[in-house]
């Protein structure tokens, strides 16, 4: 079977951020192809929310677009390309798609039911999405000098390698890399700490997710970011530091008592 298709170029701009409509032209398999090589898949729509940006971006002349939406078969449920269920099936259906297994979104119909089954070898526009940062952050602890923060890897992300800029700003900012390999399957979750703060500091954290791809049009390699997801973080408040003649200091940060030993003194001899 011959491997080549029609080179897709933008066409429309699609303003929500990482959605990125192409040309009519390709399969769903095609289309798929295509994304995955330049973004980061088809697009998915894990919640309505994502659905009805999509829908009120979407310019009618795409006519009919690919979305990540597929099932194994007519009998089974249909799921996104993430392995996220469709979970608003029985809203959105344009039509019952039974008899297809490949699903589209129509950009014409101005009512809110647009989703239709199509036949996976219709040559049609379709919608790729890059990358999805995390929706919600979370403080596993606070420290007076530290913060220990995790996130849960979005579902669409989890099967591609790419990477987070944690920015932490206070007076000055600095930036921690952190790269996610999907090779590990049980990776659903990261966790990070921050070091070197200083206490009863207010910082504002943000964590953007990025992919690095040959870009559509030029070819050359490009890297793609999510939105970004803000967080003001306030690191504990030291109470009291305690030094000890026996050579241990401790010092109070929250409600816990830290102490460490430092080598005894020596006077110069
Ligand atoms: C991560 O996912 C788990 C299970 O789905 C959930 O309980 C937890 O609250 C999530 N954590 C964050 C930070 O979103
Ligand atoms: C991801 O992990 C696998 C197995 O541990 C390793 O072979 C591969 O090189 C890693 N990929 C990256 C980009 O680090
Ligand atoms: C992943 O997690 C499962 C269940 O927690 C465990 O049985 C399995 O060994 C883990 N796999 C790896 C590669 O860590
Ligand atoms: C934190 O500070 C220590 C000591 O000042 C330094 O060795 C370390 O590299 C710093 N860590 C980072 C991530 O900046
Ligand atoms: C952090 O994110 C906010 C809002 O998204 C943005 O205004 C700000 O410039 C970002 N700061 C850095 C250092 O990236």
């Amino acid at each position: 079977m011959m491997k080549s298709f029609i080179v897709v170029l933008f066409w429309w701009t699609v303003s929500a951020s990482h959605f990125h409509l192409n040309k009519p032209g390709c399969t769903w398999e095609q289309a798929r192809e295509f994304c995955e090589k330049h973004y980061v898949d088809l697009a998915v729509l894990s919640t309505e929310e994502q659905y009805h940006r999509l829908q009120d971006d979407i310019p009618a002349q795409a006519g009919l677009v690919w979305l990540g939406l597929k099932r194994d078969n007519q009998q089974s449920d249909w799921k996104w390309v993430s392995n996220e269920e469709l979970s608003y099936r029985y809203l959105r259906w344009y039509r019952k798609p039974d008899g297809f297994i490949c699903g589209s979104l129509i950009a014409v119909v101005t009512e809110d039911r647009r989703l239709l089954g199509r036949n996976c070898e219709e040559p049609l526009s379709s919608v790729c999405q890059g990358p999805v940062g995390p929706q919600k952050a979370s403080l596993e602890s606070v420290g007076c000098d530290h913060v220990t923060v995790t996130w849960n890897v979005s579902a669409s992300m989890r099967s591609v390698d790419h990477a987070y800029s944690v920015t932490m700003c206070g007076t000055t900012c600095d930036t921690f890399p952190v790269y996610y390999n999907h090779t590990d399957i049980n990776h659903t979750s990261i966790t990070i700490n921050l070091p070197n703060l200083t206490s009863s500091s207010s910082y504002v954290m943000n964590i953007t997710a990025t992919v690095t791809r040959p870009d559509a049009a030029t070819g050359k390699s490009t890297t793609l970011q999510s939105s970004t997801l803000t967080m003001p973080i306030t690191t504990g408040r030291h109470y009291r530091r305690i030094t000890y003649t026996t050579g241990v200091v401790c010092s109070l940060c929250m409600r816990v008592i830290t102490c460490v030993f430092i080598s005894p003194y020596s006077p110069p001899t």
